[in-house]
Order: structure tokens, then C-alpha cells, then sequence
């Protein structure tokens, strides 16, 4: 098992290049580990006005036209995508999605030549989401434009967690002092490092509980509290995320049986008891119903933030956009 973490803290703070007054002085969007809280409460609020503008009949306001928006997904992917592509819509990019599938990569190019031709075409925002951690890095060295992470290998996935971030302050309030658990496949998780060091950046008490195989035995550097059960790892919690199987991701055997798996580390209401009575439930997607939660738990209208999850991912991606695009904007005097 890998148990690397270097690969989260490699990101270094060179993608930092502070245009002076900027509440985000950030030429990419490559992890959370390089946001300060003042750059994620930024974003967070300019996320909040996309809500309301796109909980609105005319959802789409053009203050981006004019700009070209490339999606490259080397991973599948349904709601990452669709939504950085309605996103770039709304705020009136063109916004292409190139198949890897029938594209040149299939032909043996390299990433960085691909990278080298995408730059020859002058796109404004490039989003990138690959299996291999560091990769979407590496491409934005060779990009003149804005880079955002759509998840890369198991390090970093911001957008989801800025979009997590969002539901939790506007259903709870705030981040700080919140006691958030993070449970299940946490060691092939981008979701869940991404999550882990934009929470403890806003104050908020993170514990993560799973099998030992599913923990990086060195997560507690990261500056969280390990459970291995998960009634304890519960106890008071106010939020619960919970984290998909990726069993794409696993070589050799992290687990029993899924059955198994589910009757230990699923979470259902029985479990949830343990939890604060006004405990929020959320997951990233795709969900494994009757694997690491249960269905009742997951269409609970009450606890389940799922579907919410899923509308804040829009507002978050319009925001990140939107913000890394605004010096390109104010040059040209749009
Ligand atoms: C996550 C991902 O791709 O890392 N999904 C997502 O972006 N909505 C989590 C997962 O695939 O389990």
C-alpha cells in the first residue's frame, strides 16, 4: 500500500504570484494546501452570489465572454464535469471538452506535448483531471493560462472541497469549531486530503475513521484525530462525510468482503445515533448505496446534504473561475 504523503505536501507555493491587493493572489488552482483562509473565504463568498444567481430563472450573466475554457479529463467523470462545464457557460466562456479517448494522448503523446499544442490555441482556463498525482501540476508549468485541479490521482481535488466547504458554512453557519469526521477509503482519497487541509485552515476539528489498510499510516501528520470505529470516531460529530470504495485504485486486498465492510464501516442510521441529533451527512458521488452508506441514510431529507453537495459544486466553480480570470478581465478592460 502506498502510504505517501509527501506527494500531497509537494505542492509548492511558486504557483503564488500575488498581484498586489488581491483576496486571491493565486495564478492556478492546483490544492488546498497552498489557500490561506483569506483566499478560501473569498472564494467561498463570491460562491454564495452564484447561488442565488443560479437559483434564478436567467442563470447565465456573460462577464466571462469572450474567454475559451478547455476541460481535459483523462479520468471519468459526471458530476466534475458537467458542472465545470456549466459553470464556464454561465458566466459566457466557450467552453470545449476534449475526449481523451479519440484525442492524439491515445497515440502516444506525451502529457507535456499535449499541454505545449493546448497552449498554442490560447485558452484562458485550462480544467485537468488525471490519475496520476502531480500530473496537473506539471501541466500548468508549461500553461500560459489559468490551471484548476479537477482531481489528480489521490492528492488533491480543491473544487470538491470548496464545494464542501460552502455547504457546510451555509447550512451550519461556519467551519471553525465544527467537528467534522471524514470516513472510509481515506488512503486512495483526494477528496479527503483536499478536505483535510481546507478545514483545518478554517478552525474546523477534523477526525478521520476507517480500516488501518484504508489509512495512511502517517494521516496523523496531517493534523487530524484516527478513529478505527466508528461509533467512537462519531460521537458528537457534526458532520459526516463519507468517502467512496475506490476500489479503481487498489491493488491487492484492503478488504474482507463488501458485506463485511458495510456492517463495520457503512454508514446507517444505527451508527449515526452517536452523532450530534442535527449531524449533516454528505458524500462526494458516485455512491456505493449498501457499501459505505446506507440508502435511507443517503435520501434523508433532513440529514443528507447530497443533492446540495452537488449545487454548490456549480456556484464553487463559477467562483474559482470567475476569480482567476479577473485580472485577464480588468487588462482588457471587460
Ligand atoms: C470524487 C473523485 O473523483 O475524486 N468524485 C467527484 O469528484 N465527485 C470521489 C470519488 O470518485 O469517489
Amino acid at each position: 500500500m502506498n502510504t505517501d504523503l509527501t506527494e500531497q505536501t509537494s505542492y509548492p507555493r511558486a504557483d503564488v504570484d500575488p498581484p498586489s491587493g488581491s483576496l486571491f493572489p493565486h495564478k492556478h488552482l492546483l490544492g488546498t494546501w497552498a489557500l490561506d483562509p483569506t483566499a478560501i473565504k473569498h472564494l467561498l463568498d463570491v460562491a454564495d452570489g452564484y447561488v442565488e444567481q443560479n437559483r434564478q430563472a436567467i442563470k447565465t450573466k456573460r462577464i466571462c465572454a469572450g474567454l475559451t475554457q478547455i476541460n481535459l479529463f483523462f479520468e471519468n467523470s459526471t458530476r466534475t464535469l458537467m458542472s465545470f462545464e456549466i459553470a464556464g457557460k454561465r458566466l459566457g466562456l466557450d467552453t470545449i471538452s476534449m475526449a481523451t479517448g479519440s484525442s492524439s494522448i491515445k497515440k502516444g503523446e506525451t502529457l507535456l506535448d499535449t499541454a505545449s499544442t493546448l497552449n498554442a490555441m490560447h485558452p484562458d482556463v485550462l480544467i485537468v483531471r488525471h490519475g496520476d498525482s502531480g500530473a496537473v501540476k506539471l501541466l500548468s508549468e508549461k500553461m500560459d493560462c489559468a490551471v484548476i485541479n479537477a482531481g489528480d490521482g489521490r492528492s488533491e481535488h480543491p473544487t470538491q472541497a470548496l464545494l464542501d466547504a460552502l455547504t457546510i458554512r451555509r447550512r451550519k453557519g461556519s467551519i471553525h469549531g465544527q467537528t467534522i469526521v471524514i470516513s472510509g477509503d481515506v488512503t486512495h482519497s483526494r477528496v479527503a486530503r483536499s478536505n483535510i487541509y481546507l478545514l483545518n485552515a478554517m478552525g474546523a476539528r477534523v477526525r478521520v475513521v476507517a480500516p488501518p489498510t484504508l489509512l495512511p499510516k502517517d494521516i496523523g501528520h496531517l493534523g487530524v484525530e484516527v478513529f478505527h470505529d466508528m461509533k467512537q470516531g462519531l460521537e458528537g460529530a457534526d458532520v459526516v462525510m463519507m468517502l467512496r470504495l475506490q476500489q479503481e485504485r487498489m491493488q491487492g486486498a484492503f478488504l474482507p468482503s463488501m458485506r463485511e465492510y458495510f456492517h463495520f464501516w457503512g454508514l446507517t442510521r444505527e451508527k449515526l445515533q452517536a452523532a450530534d441529533k442535527d449531524v449533516l451527512v454528505m458524500h462526494p458521488g458516485p455512491m456505493n448505496r449498501g457499501v459505505e452508506i446506507a440508502s435511507d441514510v443517503a435520501d434523508d431529507f433532513d440529514r443528507s446534504a447530497i443533492q446540495e453537495q452537488v449545487e454548490m459544486g456549480v456556484a464553487v466553480r463559477m467562483a474559482c473561475i470567475d476569480v482567476l480570470t479577473r485580472n485577464l478581465r480588468e487588462e482588457a478592460g471587460s
